[in-house]
């Protein structure tokens, strides 16, 4: 199993180019599918999430070229409305073909997407949006079907605002003969993306960044250019590397107003943090204090996916520090591994109480989620002595060299291949 071996016990100082975003280079590609022609998505990360996408527009009859940070896909040829099992099991975000799907071809067979086992993640507002826009949806041999002759205007109310299902909702959405209303709808910076995007395509939408989206669909689609918004996940594990580990660090093509309640918390444990222009400092000079209690919420609340990656920050700060997860019954599978740190942590249903330790030692973990890896990597990065962290593969499905630029900071980490995990 591939490992990486980290030296940890140092500040962390320089400077990072933080990429595009992966939870907005998913849906951009999805999109891309629903008409056929010819789209540009710069800014686009070198990870294995977004290898799968293109794999899948290929399956699909598209073709997909990269050439640096830039993606070329043309869907002219895409005459398949069927997303293998195979490629569907390994991404959640593979439900994100759904929409376009339908929309183009009146029809889509997918299976239950995979992902990051965080719980139970159903796809039941997806299925009933597209349901309301007219779709007959069947499920079959472990199939989903969805069937509709002509997609029709219809105001859809989300139960939750979901991230998948306002994207999917949208992308199908911008086929539909009439106006699709989108109520209690997710304002993740990553949808406004994706709405600029079917902009640029042709589509008209309005509400973009609110609770209400509208759709007045049917508009010609066309050829159309975009450019992948930063990484706020990304740039929020850099900064808590360096919270955590102390340091000086600078982070450049990113946007801090993406991820206030992140920076906020940082501040409050004793970071310095400032933007200017397109540039993010953070500067951590002594013991961190604990940050009361923070709870995930969707946007503009606390993130979920920055939940682990702040816990692993805090592990050393001074004081009680209490998370309440709301946006998914299993994510604190990162704690065990956290522990093995010497971390204090207890949990309680969906509350974790993290006790400040004056010190962290080495240690041998794996992450069974993209974000949890990246947690345990935080936290090894904070423990003097050589730590290895296994499930490598989870961090290169959302991080660009995550490796390159911890080492860029001054981070002595690197892969170790054919480590195998010790039994027991
Ligand atoms: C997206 C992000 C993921 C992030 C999450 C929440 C992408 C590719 N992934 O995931 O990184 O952690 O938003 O910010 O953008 N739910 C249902 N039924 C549904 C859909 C969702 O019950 O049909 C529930 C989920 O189980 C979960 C909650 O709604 O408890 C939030 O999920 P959702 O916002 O849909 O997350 P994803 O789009 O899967």
């Amino acid at each position: 199993m591939e490992a990486l071996v980290i030296g940890g016990g140092n500040p962390l100082c320089g400077t990072v180019e933080i990429n595009g975003a992966k939870n907005a280079a998913l849906p951009l590609l999805a999109a891309t599918v629903l008409h056929g022609g010819t789209y540009i998505l710069h800014n686009c990360p070198d990870i294995t999430d977004v290898a799968l996408a293109a794999e899948i527009i290929e399956v699909l009859g598209g073709r997909v070229h990269r050439t640096g940070k830039t993606l070329t896909v043309d869907t002219q040829s895409v005459t398949a409305w069927r997303v293998p099992a195979e490629l569907m099991a390994r991404m959640r975000a593979s439900v994100l073909f759904l929409g376009p799907l339908l929309g183009r071809f009146g029809r889509a067979v997918l299976t239950m997407p995979g992902g990051c086992p965080l719980g139970k993640r159903p796809i039941d507002l997806h299925l009933d949006a597209v349901a309301q826009m007219g779709a007959a949806v069947t499920l079959q041999e472990g199939e989903i079907r969805c069937e509709a002759s002509k997609l029709h205007g219809c105001t859809i109310d989300l139960l939750f605002p979901s991230v998948g299902a306002t994207e999917n909702a949208l992308l199908a959405a911008a086929a539909c003969r009439g106006t699709v209303i989108i109520r209690n709808a997710a304002r993740e910076p990553e949808i406004a993306c994706l709405a600029e995007f079917l902009r640029a395509m042709g589509a008209e939408i309005s509400g973009v960044g609110t609770e209400t989206l509208t759709v007045a669909g049917g508009r010609p689609l066309g050829d159309a250019a975009c450019t992948v918004l930063p990484d706020r996940i990304e740039t929020a594990t850099y900064l808590c590397a360096a919270a955590g580990c102390g340091g000086d660090i600078t982070l450049l093509h990113t946007d801090g107003g993406l991820l206030l309640p992140v920076l906020e918390t940082l501040s409050d444990a004793g970071c310095r943090v400032e933007q200017t222009g397109d540039c993010l400092k953070l500067r951590s000079d002594g013991p961190l204090r604990a940050a009361g209690t923070i709870q995930t919420a969707p946007y503009p609340g606390f993130p979920t996916d920055a939940q682990a990656l702040v816990m692993a920050a805090l592990l050393r700060a001074d004081g009680c520090t209490r998370f309440s997860e709301t946006i998914f019954e299993r994510r604190f599978s990162h704690v065990a591994q956290l522990r093995r740190f010497g971390a204090e942590i207890e949990t309680a249903g969906p509350t974790a109480l993290v006790r400040g330790v004056r010190q962290l030692h080495a240690a041998e973990a794996g992450g069974s989620d993209l974000r949890a890896s990246a947690a345990i990597v935080i936290a090894a990065l904070q423990a003097p002595g050589e730590s290895r962290v296994y499930g490598i593969n989870h961090l290169h499905r959302g991080y660009d060299n995550l490796e390159g630029g911890l080492r860029k900071l001054g981070a002595e980490i690197g892969q170790e291949n054919d480590w195998k995990f010790p039994a027991s």
